[in-house]
């Protein structure tokens, strides 16, 4: 019997579109990409519910006439490409002549285009493989599409999409990636009601970092440049012993195309090696410039990856760039910003910071906080008090001490716990110590999900950078399940309501604030993880802190509890053994 037929039109556009739309992002990047190969200087894009129910890119770019406005949802039409030679040499971001026609398959779309001839425009309106309607409208030259009901006639790809929250992260990472590949365009991002991302045109980078990212990033930045054999290297790196604990914020980009690089990023870290503390990450914005006929641009559905024909050339470019950038020397105060800056983007508004100087604060349910663990609350938070094992976490008397774990006999140096161990002393470093024992409670409470909560009575008002507030509106549940609760307050300002019963209710600005930036940079996987963590880290004692005995006996009991005493949630070691062999042995006891 025959098995072999030919698929019907439908199903194999189907097909072909889920290679290049998989998600709004996709929609959005492609939609993006044409405005920008269309001249815009003016760039706005608008979703709902993370582009599940609308996504609209609006441009000022060279619109199209009514013939080209009818074609261009033909697959293989393009205006980028017209010979075989000229994939040789692709100066544009698109150039397949898919992408509008794959979008089309797979939604309810409008096109509305103008190209500046006349004053008659063309709106087009399409769902699925059906033509709807073609109508003469008033228009301004330009473009807009709106992309309705993504995979409406999809189902099996609908079920995959994620919350509408979860959607607009990556779209605005990758709306990002465009806004620093061209300074000077206008580009604007809102999720329903919430401008998330507003950049004016600049005339420089390191002024559109500083709108996306905010003034400590751009602090922390330098000038790097190199070139050789019609290759160039250019961009912002951070300065020596600057950086980052996490490698987040690498941005590459070839020929103005943002990429994803692997030998780019081994360039980049191999660069730093020596230059930054040991765990600490480069921040990037490396733009790579090689003439088309040496960069294959397509290699990849989605055009995120390149091929280099001389990936050494790009390697050196990379470690020159950033050695020389290294070596021009900085003054120590460059280096080092200056104790008292502000954070990088989130800065608590002149309102909220006025209202911390004056201590006027917190309202009398903020006050009560410490009363059930007497005064310093941060060894036995009154959360985790509250657990149920109130008792348990207060300091405990001497012999249950001995009978628990290793005997403390003092503090060295306000960093150290010394304690007497089996067969040899132990030096525990007291803040990783704690950070261990309160990620793991921390951890229990999160299972559980009874994260205790303080009302803060005047809410301070904090002022978010674009990037902090994709953070938000992406975690919402996840900083609601911590405890956190934000109000918004119209545009990027948003309330404190309430914060987690773990810490001074001084510290919750802070706190929430690092969080908030580490939130937005992580995958979902580990994000919660993460997040506990860095909560464990920032209510942790600090080294330098004096303790008294109880407190250290507390400490080192709890530690052993814990399922890895030996490391802290960072993976960094919290013990250090010396053994009873070596002191007999130095002091020549047998
Ligand atoms: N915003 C826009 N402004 C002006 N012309 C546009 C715009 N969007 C699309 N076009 C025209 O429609 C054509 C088809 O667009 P489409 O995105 O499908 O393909 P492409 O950009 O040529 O290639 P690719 O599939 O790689 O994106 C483009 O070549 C361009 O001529
Ligand atoms: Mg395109």
């Amino acid at each position: 019997m025959k098995k072999i037929h030919l698929l019907s039109e439908e199903v194999a556009q189907k097909i072909a579109a889920g290679e290049v739309v998989e998600r709004p992002v996709s929609v959005v990047k492609e939609l993006v990409e044409n405005s920008i190969d269309a001249g815009a200087t003016d760039v706005r894009v608008e979703l709902l519910d993370g582009g599940k129910r609308l996504i609209k890119v609006q441009d000022d770019g060279s619109g199209m006439d009514r013939e080209d406005a009818a074609l261009c949802f033909r697959r293989h039409s393009t205006s980028k490409l017209a010979t075989e030679e000229d994939l040789e040499r692709i100066a544009t971001l698109g150039f397949r002549g898919e992408a509008l026609a794959s979008i089309a398959a797979v939604s309810r779309l409008t096109l509305r285009t103008q190209d500046g001839a006349d004053d008659r425009g063309t709106m087009i309106e399409r769902e699925g493989e059906r033509l709807v309607a073609v109508t003469d409208i008033a228009f301004p030259r330009g473009t807009s599409v709106e992309v309705r009901d993504l995979f409406f006639n999809l189902p099996a790809r609908q079920k995959f999409l994620r919350s509408g929250p979860s959607e607009l992260g990556p779209v605005a990472k990758y709306v990002t990636q465009a806004a620093l590949a061209a300074p000077g365009v206008r580009f604007t991002l809102i999720h329903g009601a919430r401008e998330v991302i507003a950049c004016p045109p600049v005339m420089t980078l390191r002024e559109r970092v500083f709108q996306i990212f905010g003034k400590k990033m751009v602090d922390g930045l330098m000038d790097v440049a190199a070139e050789e054999g019609g290759g160039r290297v250019e961009g912002l790196a951070s300065r020596p012993l600057a950086g980052r604990p996490d490698k987040t914020v690498q941005y590459f980009f070839v020929n103005g195309r943002p990429v994803k690089d692997r030998i780019l990023m081994a360039a980049l870290n191999q660069a730093y090696a020596g230059i930054l503390e040991r765990g600490r990450s480069p921040e990037a914005f490396l733009f790579v410039s090689l003439p088309y006929a040496d960069v294959d641009v397509n290699v990849h559905p989605a055009k995120a990856e390149v091929r280099f024909k001389d990936t050494q050339l790009v390697f050196r470019l990379v470690l020159r760039a950033v050695g020389e950038g290294a070596s021009r020397g900085h003054t120590i105060k460059e280096v080092l910003p200056a104790a008292g800056d502000k954070g990088p983007a989130g800065r608590v508004a002149e309102e909220g910071a006025a209202w911390t100087s004056r201590g006027l604060g917190f309202g009398p349910a903020a006050v009560v906080v410490t009363a059930a663990a007497g005064g310093d609350d941060r060894l036995a938070p009154g959360a985790a008090a509250r657990l149920g094992g109130g008792a348990e976490l207060t300091a405990t008397s001497a012999d249950s001490q001995v009978a628990k774990g290793p005997a403390v006999l003092g503090q060295y140096e306000n960093m150290y716990i010394v304690a007497a161990g089996e067969d040899g002393l132990l030096v525990i470093d007291q803040h990783n110590a704690h950070e261990r024992v309160l990620f793991e409670k921390y951890r229990e409470i999160d299972r559980e999900k009874i994260w205790p909560r303080k009302t803060l009575l005047i809410p301070p008002i904090l002022e978010l950078s674009p990037s902090m507030v994709v953070s938000l509106e992406t975690n919402v549940v996840l900083f609601e399940d911590l405890g956190f609760r934000v109000e918004t307050m119209g545009g990027r300002s948003y309330a404190l309501k309430e914060y987690p019963d773990l810490f001074k209710p001084e510290q919750a600005v802070d706190i929430f604030l690092g969080l908030l930036e580490e939130a937005g940079q992580k995958t979902a996987e580990d994000r919660r993880e993460h997040m506990l963590a860095t909560l464990a880290c920032k209510t942790a004692v600090k080294a330098g802190e004096p303790l008294n005995r109880e407190k250290m006996g507390y400490l080192v009991e709890e530690l052993f509890k814990t399922s890895q005493p030996a490391l802290c949630p960072h993976g960094r070691p919290v013990v250090v053994r010396i053994d009873k062999s070596m002191i007999d042995k130095g002091l020549g006891r047998k």
